[in-house]
């Protein structure tokens, strides 16, 4: 049952946090146009630094990948955006894939689901998306990262995307998502420092160990270009997939995959 905006609890959430620098600060919005928009302005004003979280119970321009848009009414989901600046000879496609795993992990350890990643970066459960994330990454002033996550918690699904599941229906029961957003920082700040301490090999082993897609007969849509067809063999420490096409290996960087079902068709895609 959808909320009325922020509650008391969501607008006093940093008091509860337990991590050590990720969601210090945070800011609670009622609407915005974008979380990760609205980061950016923050950034480039030099008003937020590494570490900094916004949440916003609304946005009226929600984005998603690959131009789309990002489906964001009031009370009861998860809009949040987290400022990472990593070491200059560090920044990477790889971060996209800690945010993924930071997701799962939360939602793993949140509601015992059996959470997966679908690449590049969609989380979903029985192949329904629940999450999308939007990474977005620049050199000025400084490196910097910007990791939007949005989670169907317990709001209406985009009538537009049938395939789409919120957690309270995957889980057949209600959903705090104040406890969740704490989880998924905690899990944001762990996968980082992780990435920090052990380098991309950690974050390529993590990931391929909560995947949905390698393995598994998929059809690549590529923006502008042919889909691609094969088996989805491994991951990149870009966040690039390897293909497998016959005895040829391709790479994708960019693009959506549908995975083929047993009886040959494609699973539809679920943005
Ligand atoms: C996708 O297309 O799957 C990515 C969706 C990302 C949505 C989140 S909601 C919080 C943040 N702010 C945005 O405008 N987009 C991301």
């Amino acid at each position: 049952m959808a909320g009325t905006g922020v509650s008391p609890r969501m607008r006093l959430i940093e008091q509860e946090l337990e991590t050590q620098w990720l969601g210090r600060p945070t800011t609670i919005l009622a609407e915005v146009d974008s979380t990760n928009r609205w980061l950016k302005r923050q950034f480039m004003t030099g008003w937020a630094a590494h570490g900094a979280a916004v949440w916003s119970d609304a946005q009226t321009e929600g984005r998603g990948r690959l131009g789309r848009a990002w489906y964001s009414p009031a009370g009861a989901n998860i809009y949040t955006s987290i400022l990472l600046c990593p070491p200059r000879q560090r920044l990477s496609g790889v971060l996209s894939l800690v945010a993924g795993i930071a997701v799962v992990h939360a939602v793993r350890r949140h509601t015992g689901l059996d959470a997966r990643i679908k690449w590049p970066n969609d989380a979903v459960i029985a192949g329904r998306k629940f999450c999308g994330i939007l990474v977005e990454a620049g050199v000025e002033p400084e490196p910097w990262v910007i990791i939007g996550v949005g989670v169907n918690v317990g709001g209406p699904i985009n009538p537009a995307f049938a395939h789409a599941v919120s957690l309270a229906e995957a889980l057949g029961g209600h959903l705090v998502r104040e406890d969740l957003w704490l989880d998924l920082m905690q899990s944001l700040e762990e996968a980082y420092d992780q990435w920090l301490n052990h380098g991309d090999q950690w974050v390529i082993q993590a990931w391929t160990s909560v995947n949905a897609t390698l393995g598994q007969r998929v059809r690549v849509n590529r923006p502008g270009h042919d889909p691609w067809e094969g088996i989805a063999e491994r991951i990149d420490s870009d966040g690039g997939l390897w293909l497998r096409q016959g005895t040829r290996l391709k790479k994708v960087i960019a693009g959506e995959v549908s995975i083929r079902l047993a009886d040959g068709r494609y699973a539809p895609d679920s943005f």
